[in-house]
């Protein structure tokens, strides 16, 4: 078990991560769990300072009750971070990361309009407007996304090409439940019984069948389905239950 440093502001971090030469960073928005603590170990494993984030950022938040009710867990989350090995947990405020106010954004105008774009206006801009600056603040060599959120992951890296980012944006695999549930922050608003159903998404998407014929299923199982669709060799979904938006993908 590490022991974590918890650094909340931008200068301090610019500061203390001079001296590295090999940096890995795990930005989250915290409500850590098992698929975060994957990126964590990865990171780890391959360079000499591992930063993790735990950020709730609001401008990718379009429902404000979303943003009210993501879980706040911070004393385990500091935990998980040193049993993952993470020496710097970077904890800022919303003034620290948006001195401007968002008056700047990034924005990327085709594949983030699909998706979860189509259904979160502006939910994009914010991810990617957080993520550059929290690049540029991490200075880091290596950042590490989970391809649970392929959308996001698959944007981040066409950003960092497009802007000549000296970071290498790395995705890793899905991290499940036995039940094949795609481990998120949010499965902790589930009850028990949503819990149970919910491993019917990855059940779903898996079967050899139609985006349409799969989308009945759920929907029939009380699934309230945003989108169900194939775009070229993925299948993804979101879909709500209880109240609680999921979303998952498989390569097909
Ligand atoms: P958050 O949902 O906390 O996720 C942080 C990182 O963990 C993301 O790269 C996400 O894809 C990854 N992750 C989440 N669940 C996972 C799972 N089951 N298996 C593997 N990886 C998983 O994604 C965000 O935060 C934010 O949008 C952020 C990038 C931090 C910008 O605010």
């Amino acid at each position: 078990m590490k022991h974590t440093k918890v650094i909340e502001k931008p200068q301090d971090l610019i500061e203390y991560r001079k001296k590295y030469s090999s940096i890995g960073f795990v930005p989250t928005m915290g409500a850590l769990h098992a698929g975060h603590a994957s990126l964590m170990k990865k990171a780890s494993s391959e360079n000499e300072l591992t930063i993790a984030s735990v950020f709730v950022n609001p401008t990718q938040f379009n429902n404000a009750t979303d943003l009210e009710k993501y879980p706040k867990t911070f004393e385990a989350d500091l935990k998980t971070c040193g049993e993952n090995g993470v020496d710097v947990l970077f904890f800022p405020q919303f003034s620290d990361i948006y001195p401007d106010n968002y008056r700047f954004k990034l924005s990327e105008n085709e594949f983030s309009k699909l998706l979860c774009g189509a259904h979160r206006p502006g939910h994009f801009d914010g991810v990617l407007t957080v993520v550059l600056k929290l690049l540029q603040i991490t200075g880091c060599h290596r950042a590490y996304f989970g391809m649970k959120d392929y959308q996001q992951y698959k944007l981040i890296s066409d950003m960092a090409k497009a802007l000549f980012l000296p970071t290498e944006i790395i995705g890793l695999p899905t991290v499940r439940e036995a039940s094949g549930l795609a481990m998120s922050s949010r499965n902790m608003r589930l009850s028990a019984e949503g819990k149970d159903k919910a491993k019917l998404i990855y059940a779903t998407i898996t079967q050899k069948t139609s985006p349409d014929k799969a989308r009945e299923i759920l929907t029939a199982n009380g699934f309230v389905v945003d989108y169900l669709e194939d775009i070229a060799d993925r299948r993804y979904v979101a879909a709500t239950l209880e109240g609680i938006r999921l979303i998952d993908n498989v390569e097909i």
